[in-house]
């Protein structure tokens, strides 16, 4: 078994899902949504996926598949001027600040597992669960030792290498929280305000929809399906060379698409049935949940169960965007991995450590408005991730050899509904991507 590399075609889609499936689907996608106006929100968002996250996916697979970079050297591999490093010192970038806010929100998973161990410490109420929140959130101490627990984790995976340790553990756990979010999706299901729910999600309000509305649902696909910023350059780069790199794009993009929407089903549901604000931001899920357990038979099982899945699913998540980093250290900068991986973790500990105390004593450090935590979401799912996906796709669409791009997407035996596929991804990458995109971001700022 080599070090660096996927072993199977099960496990290249299951890391790819690992990576894709986290904290953007099931906390921030119901958050943004209901602050969005819901169904006007998922629709805009579901086609983002499809037409442009797709073809965007399959510009990052087969720019690290045939490169075999990392994203610094990929675009210089193929042909493009030493100017396209700056797309991979973006994605650099923007790895290192979603890290930073990103590493907060797991630090709260840790903290719900053992909050649903001692039954949320009584709360019951809307408003107890809200109090109880946000004395946590803005506690100066208490976050950051749950950040130090999770990047402890990911410290322990990242030094195995990405087969042996990323790829073992997203084969065991992505199956099993589709299940348990089934089951949640069902209970969720049967709740008195159920029908509530499902049709501020679901039935779309046109009206809803601005140009910042639209920008937010771009930023939310891309983010949630680890686009923009190289991860799925990272990771294409040690897929075995007979990959088939669009199934493994729709699938994950799928796949993706249906956790964010079974988490809508069970979060708003909940929100109505317990007299919850959609629109709460980034605590929506942490306080909506509680209630939904509180009100289930064996609730307490069931929380710990899905916290630690939660938990699972963000170092999934965050593991890619720290391959990123490491990959390019490693390969580019020739370091080892230990050290690689143990200075970026240092960064991300410095980043998180900020982002977590915007929630409290920081709080007053505000740019746009915006605190720490908010500001670095803002500029890497919104600015960042969009920006690098309009220059990902011109260097896939323009600049890669158009042989290189049809053999890398087509494979040795490609079947009729692969070359009509592979051809509407190459003409939205030359065209549709870059100026949707430009357009939207345009309009959107
Ligand atoms: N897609 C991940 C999620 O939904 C987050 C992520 C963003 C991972 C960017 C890697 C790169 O939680």
């Amino acid at each position: 078994m080599k070090k660096n590399q996927f072993n199977t075609k099960f496990g290249v889609v299951a890391a790819t899902v690992g990576s894709a499936v986290g904290l953007g689907n099931i906390w921030r996608f119901p958050y943004e949504a209901g602050a969005h106006g819901g169904g006007a929100f998922l629709i805009v968002y579901l086609l983002f996926v499809l037409i442009l996250g797709i073809p965007v996916i399959c510009a990052e697979f087969l720019i690290g598949h045939s490169s075999g970079a990392d994203v610094y050297t990929a675009f210089t591999k193929l042909n493009g001027g030493r100017l396209w490093r700056l797309v991979g010192r973006m994605g650099l970038a923007a790895a290192l600040l979603i890290l930073g806010f990103y590493s907060v929100v797991a630090g709260w998973t840790v903290e719900y597992i053992y909050q649903s161990v001692i039954s949320f410490g009584g709360a019951t109420t809307a408003d107890e669960l809200h109090a109880q929140f946000g004395a946590f959130s803005s506690d100066a101490v208490k976050p950051l030792w749950w950040i130090l627990a999770f990047l402890a984790a990911n410290y322990v995976i990242l030094i195995r290498g990405v087969g042996k340790g990323i790829e073992r553990m997203s084969n065991i756990l992505m199956p099993l929280l589709f299940v348990i979010l089934l089951v949640f999706v069902i209970n969720s299901l049967m709740l008195p305000k159920a029908a509530e729910g499902l049709e501020f999600l679901f039935k779309p309000d046109f009206s809803a929809i601005t140009p910042s509305v639209v920008l937010g649902a771009l930023g939310q696909a891309f983010f949630s399906l680890s686009l923009g910023l190289g991860c799925l350059i990272t990771y294409a780069s040690y897929f075995r060379a007979d990959t088939p790199l669009v199934k493994t794009a729709t699938i994950s993009a799928l796949l993706d698409m249906l956790v964010a929407i079974m988490a809508g089903v069970i979060i708003f549901p909940a929100v109505f049935t317990y007299g919850q604000e959609p629109s709460a931001g980034p605590q929506l899920v942490f306080e909506v949940l509680p209630s939904i357990f509180l009100n289930m038979p064996g609730g307490i099982v069931w929380a710990t169960l899905f916290f630690i899945l939660l938990f699972v699913a963000s170092l999934t998540s965050t593991l890619s965007m720290f391959e990123i980093l490491i990959a390019y250290m490693e390969r580019s900068l020739s370091m080892s991995r230990l050290k690689a991986v143990s200075l970026t973790l240092m960064v991300v500990i410095v980043l998180s450590t900020l982002c977590s105390l915007s929630f409290g004593k920081l709080d007053g450090i505000r740019v746009f408005g915006l605190n720490l935590f908010s500001l670095s979401d803002y500029l890497s799912s919104n600015i960042l991730l969009p920006v690098g996906g309009i220059l990902i796709s011109i260097f896939a669409g323009w600049i890669v050899e158009r042989h290189t791009v049809r053999l890398e997407l087509l494979g040795s035996a490609p079947s009729t509904l692969l070359r009509i596929s592979v051809r509407i991804i190459i003409f939205n990458l030359r065209y549709l991507a870059p100026i949707g995109i430009g357009l939207i971001f345009i309009f959107g700022l």
